[in-house]
């Protein structure tokens, strides 16, 4: 079958699509027919290498976290789900591998397709909608009448917070270059920051929370406007002391993350702010909720493009541009069957 396999760790050259041996069902697995893999910032940090220091693969590697698809074969264990299935999910960091014909996936990090989705729209959702889900719901614990400000709004993990954040019941300040701003206000966003011409640190406002999808300045810049008592967390730095410490990192990962978040933690404690970070998890049921709101109309898919697979190095560059609106996804069969609903 074909896969989109990375030959070792490197740049853009280092892909291509390559035969590769169907894998066999495991007990606790379903056999997915792919129809569409999207695709994450983490992608192309994998094949580059940079992410090395907490996840190392074996090359060659077939690339892709998130799939969309039909169960084709079930494991003895995972026979609440039946042949012909839609289905959606994120793999894991452990297990990479979606963009290949067929993806044997554990039944805990698979769920029932929304009904209302197509197969490259369902490809778009996992890995991000999970990461603003499990940020804002269940980390931030964002609640009603609350004010957030979310950083690249228009983002694959923006576009979903936005919506999620709205539809907790809090007031969404974004971040997202001024052609943008319409699509994000549609999204629930009441306030949208060009941040071409606009410096968010110097609003004079106050939020009860920041949603840090940018790192760097952006992050340390986020406890000036954070309220006291307040959370900044973010997607892309290193993990805060909890985190870190049930992550059973070695002694030297544990130092680095300690004198590297050191300006972090300055900023944190001088704003009277929590700091927190979070790593993405796979997981069935957060996949269902997200697919009912979904379902229910309360959150759309915003999709940048769909390529075919012949054309990934397309779809990664315009992944590597760090300009994508919403999700880019790559096809593997065409959708010939329309959203159930
Ligand atoms: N820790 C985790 O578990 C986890 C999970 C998911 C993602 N992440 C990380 O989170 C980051 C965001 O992921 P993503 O999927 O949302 O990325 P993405 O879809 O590639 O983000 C692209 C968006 O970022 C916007 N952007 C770029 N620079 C900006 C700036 N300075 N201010 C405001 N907006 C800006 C762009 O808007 P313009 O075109 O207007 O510039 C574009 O719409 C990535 O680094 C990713 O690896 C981490």
């Amino acid at each position: 079958m074909k896969a989109l396999v990375y030959k070792d760790y490197g740049g853009p050259e280092v892909m291509s699509l390559t035969d590769i041996p169907e894998p066999p069902t495991g007990q606790r697995e379903v056999k997915v027919r792919v129809h569409a893999a999207g695709l994450n910032p983490l992608d192309f940090k994998v094949r580059n290498g940079l992410l090395r220091r907490v996840l190392k693969y074996k090359m060659p590697l077939v690339a892709g976290f998130d799939l969309s698809g039909e169960v084709i074969e079930v494991g003895l264990r995972a026979r609440h789900f039946d042949i012909g299935d839609r289905v959606f999910a994120y793999a894991g960091p452990s297990r990479p591998g979606t963009c290949k014909e067929i993806v044997c996936i554990d039944r805990a990090d698979v769920a029932p397709m929304p009904k209302s989705l197509g197969f490259d729209q369902a490809a778009g959702v996992p890995l991000a909608a999970l990461t603003a889900w499990q940020a804002l719901h269940d980390t931030i614990k964002l609640k009603s009448g609350q004010e957030i400000l979310i950083h690249a709004g228009a983002g694959g993990v923006g576009t979903f917070a936005i919506q999620f954040a709205r539809h907790l019941g809090a007031r969404v300040t974004t971040t997202a270059s001024v052609a943008k701003h319409a699509l994000l206000k549609d999204l629930g966003a009441a306030e949208c920051i060009d941040y071409k011409t606009r410096d968010f640190a110097t609003l004079g406002k106050k939020f009860d929370a920041v949603f840090d999808t940018l790192g760097g300045k952006a992050l340390i810049d986020s406890f000036n406007v954070v309220k006291p008592g307040g959370k900044v967390l973010s997607i892309v730095s290193l993990p805060d002391d909890a985190t870190a410490k049930r992550m059973n990192l070695g002694l030297v990962a544990r130092l680095f993350i300690r004198y590297t978040l050191r300006p972090v933690k300055a900023a944190a404690k001088a704003a009277q702010a929590e700091y927190r970070w979070l790593s993405v998890a796979p997981s069935e049921a957060h996949l269902r909720q997200i697919g009912d709101l979904i379902d229910q109309g309360h959150v759309k898919v915003i999709l940048d493009s769909v390529y075919p697979l012949d054309e990934f190095s397309k779809a990664y560059a315009k992944l590597e541009s760090g300009h994508a609106t919403g999700k880019i996804v790559l096809r593997l069969r065409e959708d010939a069957a329309p959203p159930q609903k």
